[in-house]
């Protein structure tokens, strides 16, 4: 059994097998996928069950979602950087402020870090406001920062937080 985190409302744990199918349906939301890209089963199997860095976002026992983190380890810059989808039907219901504020916490306080960044596409006004909430700032536009599943390169804004600028309700 790996870490498992807990807030008021979401328990963040680890990808079992038997979330595959779920995490998958989830990334193929259109509201997700054009955030996330498209996921083939594989692809969920490989990047999500059995690595620590990977969370289930569960709320009363539904995976809703999940949440990742990976780290910089240049002692020079170490810092986290976070990343997060919710299926649809969850959206601005302050879940995915929630498990960011969960997982901030235990990378500053368990893993210690000092700085924490996101990095939403500068167009997706809902992740920015739900990051906002937690502690983060913009920092800046980042030009044709990546490509979409359109093919296209679209800005990112990069947003960071320091540890003692976590929000807490
Ligand atoms: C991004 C995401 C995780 C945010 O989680 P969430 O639980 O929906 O966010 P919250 O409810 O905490 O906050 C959303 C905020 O955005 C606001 N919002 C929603 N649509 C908005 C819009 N078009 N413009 C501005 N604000 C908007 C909501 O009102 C809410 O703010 P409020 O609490 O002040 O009213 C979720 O929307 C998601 O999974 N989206 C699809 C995948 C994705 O975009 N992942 C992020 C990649 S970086």
């Amino acid at each position: 059994m790996g870490l498992v985190l807990n807030g008021p409302r979401v328990v963040l744990r680890p990808a079992r097998t038997d979330d595959v199918d779920e995490l998958l349906s989830i990334l193929r939301e259109p509201e997700v996928a054009r955030r996330w890209g498209r996921f083939e089963r594989t692809d969920v199997e490989d990047k999500f069950v059995g690595d620590a860095k990977v969370f289930v976002i569960d709320v009363d026992g539904d995976a809703v979602g999940a949440i990742q983190y990976d780290e910089e380890d240049d002692p020079m810059y170490r810092h986290a950087s976070i990343d997060i989808f919710l299926t649809t039907s969850r959206h601005n219901q302050g879940i995915g402020s929630e498990a960011i504020r969960v997982l901030a916490k235990h990378l500053i306080a368990d893993r210690g870090h000092h700085r924490l960044t996101i990095d939403p596409a500068a167009d997706n006004h809902a992740a920015i406001r739900s990051y906002e909430k937690v502690g983060f700032r913009k920092v800046g536009v980042m030009r044709s920062y990546e490509r979409g599943p359109d093919g296209m390169w679209h800005d990112g804004l990069l947003m960071e937080m320091l540890a003692d600028e976590l929000v807490q309700p």
